[in-house]
């Protein structure tokens, strides 16, 4: 029988049998992203028992409303208040919502400021000097295994201050970017994959196995000083790591993959160098890393002219959003002289908006910056393969040939 309605004036919204999590919408997800944005301005997934937004006006009001959607809920589509839950503690920062937020945010906002950051810009050019070197060597390569990996895998954990397994971190990511879906064949896959490095992972997150100087060292200097409670330094740190790497390397190879392929725009870009975080942004709002992220309704609301239930996930999906023709013009095309940075969802908005942004761009640009100086011409070697995940959309094969300056 139908439950009893919320509200006589508003309708609920639209029930679909659209999946977020069919394996055919996981290999290519943007006829999903069309369909959801074009039922309507939000949609209730009955398979699941969520509520999913892809148009960006409304997802917008999701991720920045946190008294009406919060993130205390956990950003996966399992609630994790709930006494059954099964995945990981919650992010002491991504989980959380003001004021307790807010505190935790303002010590973060610190020790991640732009001057702060800056000083770790030169590891991230050295590492892309040696990949670009690699590459001219070998003329034909992977974008994924020559060029973008060794610069975050090279960068990134000296940054953070964390020692590096490969072996490990490809497990952790595999595992935390499948953990936040439904319990599937990936979830529990990612969970085979990961669950034998969690204890290296949570020791190498400890205050006495980050290095001194580095980022983490900083949150655990912060939590000595008791700016932060008992424990967060860890929590942050963990949250770096997992938000940090792969998200990076999905979008810094799909700025790669789209210069490639459009040699209009990597002409434009060579005549304008000043563009090059402005392509990393383009590309990202094209395919956003993270596939959803999710709130949950505090209590019953309205959102676009529907009625909501009070303690319902609702998923948020920034490439819908992005490509959102209500809001963008050609929505659908890689073009490097647009602005869309703080106005593109992939890094979410307000009080979440992703920390370690600048980071991401920095890395981006050291990458751009070499390739622009020392190659005539990118172009694709072959068709580009990716890596199948419940949250993160990524590449996992990416063949190129490169042509030297
Ligand atoms: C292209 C790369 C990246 C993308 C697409 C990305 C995406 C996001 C998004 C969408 C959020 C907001 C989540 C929400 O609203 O609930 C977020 C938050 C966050 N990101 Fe990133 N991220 C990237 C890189 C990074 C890097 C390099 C770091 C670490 C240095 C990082 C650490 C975090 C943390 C700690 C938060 C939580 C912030 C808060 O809730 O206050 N991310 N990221």
């Amino acid at each position: 029988m139908a439950a009893p309605k919320l509200r006589d004036d508003l309708p609920e919204p639209p029930v679909t049998d659209l999946d977020p999590y069919a394996m055919a919408v996981l290999e290519d997800p943007h006829p999903f992203y069309r369909d959801l944005r074009e039922t309507a301005p939000v949609v209730y997934f009955e398979k699941y028992g969520v509520y999913g937004v892809g148009r960006y006006a409304e997802l917008r009001e999701v991720v920045t409303d946190f008294q009406r959607f919060t993130a205390s809920s956990g950003v996966g589509i399992t609630d994790a208040r709930d006494p059954q839950f099964r995945g990981r503690p919650p992010s002491a920062l991504v989980e959380v919502d003001p004021p307790r937020h807010t505190d935790t945010r303002r010590v973060a906002n610190r020790i991640m400021s732009p001057l702060v950051i800056r000083k770790w810009r030169s590891v991230f050019q050295e590492k892309a000097k040696t990949a670009v070197d690699r590459i001219l060597e070998m003329g034909r390569f992977d974008g994924l295994r020559d060029l973008v990996e060794p610069v975050v895998f090279g960068g990134f954990p000296k940054a953070m201050g964390i020692r590096f397994d490969e072996d490990a971190i490809r497990a952790i990511g595999y595992m935390s970017f499948n953990q936040t879906g439904p319990e599937n064949e990936l979830y529990h896959k990612g969970l085979r994959a990961g669950e034998p490095f969690m204890d290296w992972f949570l020791a190498a997150c400890q205050g006495d196995a980050v290095e001194p100087g580095s980022i983490a060292h900083s949150f655990f200097e912060a939590e000595a000083a008791g700016e932060l409670g008992q424990g967060i330094a860890s929590n942050i740190t963990r949250s770096l790591v997992r938000g940090g790497m792969d998200t990076t390397i999905s979008g810094i190879s799909t700025a790669v993959r789209l210069l490639a392929q459009n040699a209009d725009q990597w002409s434009l870009l060579k005549e304008n160098p000043g563009r090059q975080r402005a392509v990393f942004d383009e590309a990202i709002r094209l395919e956003a890393p993270n596939h959803v992220v999710y709130r949950c309704t505090t209590g019953e609301t309205e959102l676009g002219g529907y009625a909501l239930r009070g303690g319902v996930k609702i998923g948020t999906f920034p490439t819908a959003a992005n490509r959102d023709p209500r809001k963008w013009d050609n929505p659908d095309s890689f073009d490097i002289m647009r602005n869309t940075a703080n106005i593109h969802m992939s890094f979410g908005a307000e009080d979440h908006n992703c920390i370690g942004q600048n980071v991401a761009r920095m890395e981006a640009e050291s990458i751009l910056a070499e390739l622009l100086a020392r190659t005539a011409s990118i172009e694709p070697d072959g068709e580009p393969e990716y890596l199948i995940h419940n949250q993160l959309r990524t590449l996992g094969k990416l063949p190129l040939s490169v042509t030297p300056a």
